[in-house]
Formats: C-alpha cells, sequence, structure tokens
C-alpha cells in the first residue's frame, strides 16, 4: 500500500514585508477581476441583484413552475373530471368561496343580482339551464381565466379550491331572474 501523497501548500514567504506586498498583489488582481469582468464571466459579485423591498424579477414569459397546473384552454378543459368529490365538505367550501370572490357580482343564489351586478351591461344568471348544463370542466376553465368584463381567478384560488367552487356553482338550480 502506497502512502497518499502530502497536500500542496502555498509557500508564502517568511519575510514579513514580502508577505504583505504578496498579499496586496493578490488583493489588487482580485479586486480587478471583479471590476474587469467581461460580461460573458457573471458571478455573484457582478451578476444583477435583487435587492431587499425590491419586485422580484418576472419569470421568463410563458415558463409553469415545475409544480405548476398545465395552461389548458377552455375546450381543453371541457371534459377534465371533477377531481373535488361531491362531498357536504367541499360543497360548504365551495360555499364559501363563492360569497368571496363571485357573490357581489352574480349574486348569493347565482341569479345575476349582485351588489355591483348593475355596473355591467350584462351579468349572466348561474342558475339558467344552459350554465347549469356546461361541464364541470367548462365552468372551472370560465373561473380561471374569466371573460371580457369577468376577472381571471386562477391566481386567487388554488386548482382544488376552484373545482369546489365548480360543485358549488353546480347547485344554483333557480332558473327564475329577480
Ligand atoms: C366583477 C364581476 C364578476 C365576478 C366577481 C365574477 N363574475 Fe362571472 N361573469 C361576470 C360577467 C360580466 C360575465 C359574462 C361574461 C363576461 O362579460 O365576462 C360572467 C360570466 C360567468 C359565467 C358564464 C355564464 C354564461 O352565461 O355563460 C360563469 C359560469 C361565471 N361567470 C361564474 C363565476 C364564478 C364562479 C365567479 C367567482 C369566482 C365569478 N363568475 C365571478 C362577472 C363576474
Amino acid at each position: 500500500m502506497t502512502m497518499p501523497a502530502p497536500a500542496r501548500r502555498l509557500r508564502l514567504p517568511r519575510r514579513p514585508q514580502a508577505r504583505g506586498a504578496l498579499v496586496a498583489v493578490l488583493a489588487a488582481a482580485g479586486g480587478a477581476i471583479a471590476v474587469a469582468q467581461p460580461a460573458f464571466m457573471r458571478n455573484m459579485h457582478t451578476g444583477p441583484v435583487v435587492l431587499p423591498q425590491v419586485d422580484p424579477r418576472a419569470p421568463v414569459e410563458d415558463t409553469i413552475a415545475v409544480d405548476g397546473q398545465q395552461p389548458r384552454d377552455r375546450i381543453e378543459s371541457r371534459d377534465l373530471p371533477n377531481p373535488a368529490p361531491d362531498t357536504p365538505a367541499v360543497l360548504a367550501e365551495g360555499e364559501w368561496l363563492y360569497d368571496v370572490y363571485c357573490a357581489m357580482c352574480h349574486g348569493p343564489a347565482g341569479l345575476g343580482d349582485g351588489q355591483i351586478a348593475g355596473h355591467f351591461r350584462r351579468m349572466p344568471n348561474l342558475a339558467l339551464p344552459h350554465v347549469q348544463n356546461y361541464t364541470d370542466g367548462w365552468i372551472y376553465s370560465i373561473i380561471g381565466d374569466g371573460g371580457f368584463n369577468m376577472p381571471p381567478f386562477a391566481h386567487s384560488m388554488s386548482v382544488d379550491e376552484r373545482w369546489a367552487l365548480v360543485r358549488h356553482v353546480k347547485t344554483f338550480t333557480r332558473p327564475d331572474t329577480p
């Protein structure tokens, strides 16, 4: 068995003046490299810095987080099965979300008579048969993307929350317009 070679060490000059000079030369060289670094040699010293209290840099366009949801248009979403089970707990969550995010426009029972509905040219009655006949995936897609006047909610609610909300929308069955 052979002995491992001794680790090489940087031999510093013994005289203090010479040491000082060497340190000064190394420091100056390091500084010069840091300052005069070409653009292709980005490191954390010269790279773009996000300072505290500054908006984060926007992600590259059309990128999604690795755990993010697949972007789908309405047609692609139409036949998605609703993964939220049709249980009292899910329905209660959907009702709560509806009261927070939707009732001010579509009204507490979905009849299109919310507090600010009068500011819109048309506020759909979600209890009408054509809405109730939409597939769950279709309504899910409307909630996420919004419409011409309806705001999108993909960033306000999680995927699970939006599916739970769809369950609640499907409970509006009184088509009578107020
Ligand atoms: C700011 C008012 C507003 C809010 C809040 C709102 N909507 Fe809407 N919604 C509209 C308008 C207006 C339309 C008609 C399409 C358009 O002009 O965007 C619409 C359309 C719809 C439709 C399609 C109706 C049809 O006849 O095809 C559904 C379903 C719907 N909204 C559900 C919801 C749900 C669920 C929420 C809560 C997350 C919600 N909306 C929040 C204003 C709103």
